[in-house]
């Protein structure tokens, strides 16, 4: 009888425990067409919810760029395969803007309006164009069922921004872009003062094809000529998911900007390493010696080499510390502060944790410990001064990026950034560092905030900054194939 008894509550156990389980595969299934708005918590960040009922309702699609005049500069970029030839003869099997990886360079002035127009001549996935850390308006944005539909075969779309920051950026696909990415769409994207600075000025654009590291495409030396006593900046762009680790040798050197953003008073620094984040820019400096100057990553062949008459080698790199962003330049007033009252104040945590993502058991991240689609949506008011707490639980690095804005770092690990202001739109998140970064909410839209190695943004790593009243027309799958990750 006591034995009939355990068994049978064994068996509602397992039945109870299945149906648990059950339910809560179920539950995590998305449906084949969904609205990113629909999905995770709205979470106010302390504020009160008020605004949200009263705003009339604005769709991403209104807030476009300036529609009307003639643009400044015509871009005209074309999607397809191609087969990308490295200079060893290596033959990759990717897509490319133009038929190169990485594609055009873009450059333009301060000020100008900027037009694109993307076509798409045979992505069957589709494509669309993200200006990474340019903070365009949000129908510029570029998100494939966020801000557009993605560009299918023979479709094209038409961007246009006016270029307001000055700096170095980077363009990428933003449909399926953890795989568009990493075989070829994307290239630099470079804003120069309205001043010419009457610098020598390179792209150093890191990027791993088939796992073989390149700069400029380029996994070899590429030599450049540059007179001695030149004026230098080189831009380091890492379009990798995970840190590039770029060594300087032959000159001491200057970090200049960061994200675009110059530095305040930068000192010089010798034999250090500049460990760039996945989708991050570093601007350096320097003045060309009479003898060659080598900027690589570091373990690979992949160099550029500067020298006068152009034909010397790189010097080896002597490697030493890790650069420091948060203790280099010198203070320099910002428009806010630690001190100030934040209208909105949000955590943002990063963890692991076993479960379902989408029907699909296994260990995944999670934000503020719900795994993708249970995740916050940060909501704020145009106008809000915005703080965010970055936590980072787990064993990886997570380059986080936040669309159209950027953000102030204000402390690491609870200590303030004590050198040059450091604005970023792009920040490496160690593990178990902990980051409070504030920002302006001056950019109304829905917008991606996301980790840059792309494949963890496709396992969950993704939420959305989402402005009171905007809503978005576009949907993640179903008829308009949109994939965003
Ligand atoms: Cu460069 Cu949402 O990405
Ligand atoms: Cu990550």
């Amino acid at each position: 009888m006591a034995l009939r008894i355990a068994a049978a509550l064994g068996i509602l156990l397992v039945l109870a425990l299945v149906g648990v389980l059950g339910w809560a595969w179920w539950d995590s299934r998305l449906p084949d067409t969904y609205n990113v708005m629909d999905y995770g918590s709205h979470d106010y960040g302390g504020a009160a919810e008020h605004g949200a009922h009263h705003a009339a309702a604005v769709s991403v699609a209104s807030l476009k760029g300036p529609q009307a005049g003639k643009p400044d500069v015509h871009f005209e970029l074309m999607a397809r395969p191609t087969t990308i030839r490295l200079a060893s003869g290596h033959e990759v099997d990717g897509l490319a803007f133009n038929d190169r990886s990485p594609g055009p360079e873009l450059r333009v002035r301060q000020g100008d309006l900027v037009e694109v127009r993307l076509r798409n001549e045979g992505v069957d996935g589709g494509v669309s164009i993200h200006w990474h850390g340019v903070d365009v308006p949000n129908a510029e944005d570029g998100v494939a069922g966020v801000t557009q539909d993605a560009v299918m075969p023979g479709g094209s779309y038409t961007y246009r921004f006016r270029a307001e920051q000055v700096g170095t950026f980077w363009y990428h696909t933003h449909q399926s872009s953890a795989d568009e990415v990493r075989r070829g769409l994307f290239g630099p994207l470079v804003i120069e003062p309205q001043k010419p600075r009457g610098a020598v000025d390179v792209v150093a654009l890191a990027h791993d094809f088939d796992g073989i590291q390149t700069l400029n495409g380029n996994e070899r030396t590429t030599r450049l000529e540059v007179a001695a006593g030149s004026p230098v900046r080189l831009r380091l762009i890492n379009t990798n998911n995970t840190p590039a680790r770029f060594t300087v040798a032959g000159t001491p050197f200057r970090v200049v900007a960061i994200d675009g953003t110059e530095l305040n008073e930068p000192q010089p620094l010798e034999n250090t390493r500049l460990i760039l984040a996945g989708g991050g820019r570093y601007d350096i400096g320097f003045t060309m010696p009479s003898s060659p100057v080598g900027l690589g990553i570091e373990d690979t062949t992949a160099v550029l080499a500067l020298s006068p008459d152009g034909r010397a080698d790189a010097p080896p790199p002597t490697p030493g510390a890790e650069f420091d962003p948060a203790a280099y330049g010198r203070p320099a007033p910002t428009p806010f502060d630690a001190r100030r009252h934040f209208d909105r104040e949000f955590e943002f945590d990063i963890g692991r944790k076993p479960g379902f993502m989408d029907g699909k058991p296994g260990m995944h991240w999670t934000i503020n410990g719900g795994i993708y689609p249970d995740v916050p949506v940060f909501v704020v008011d145009r106008g809000d001064l915005v703080k965010v707490t970055i936590e980072n639980n787990t064993d990886s690095v997570h380059p986080m990026h936040l669309h159209g804005h950027h953000a102030l770092v204000l402390t690491r690990d609870e200590q303030p950034v004590s050198g040059s202001p450091w604005w970023t739109d792009t920040l490496s998140v160690e593990p178990n560092e902990r980051y409070e970064l504030a920002f302006r909410a001056d950019n109304p839209g829905l917008w991606m905030d996301h980790c840059h190695n792309l494949r963890h943004a496709v396992e969950g790593l993704t939420m959305h900054v989402a402005y009171t009243g905007v809503q978005t027309p576009f949907t993640v799958g179903g008829g308009a194939h949109n994939h965003p990750e």
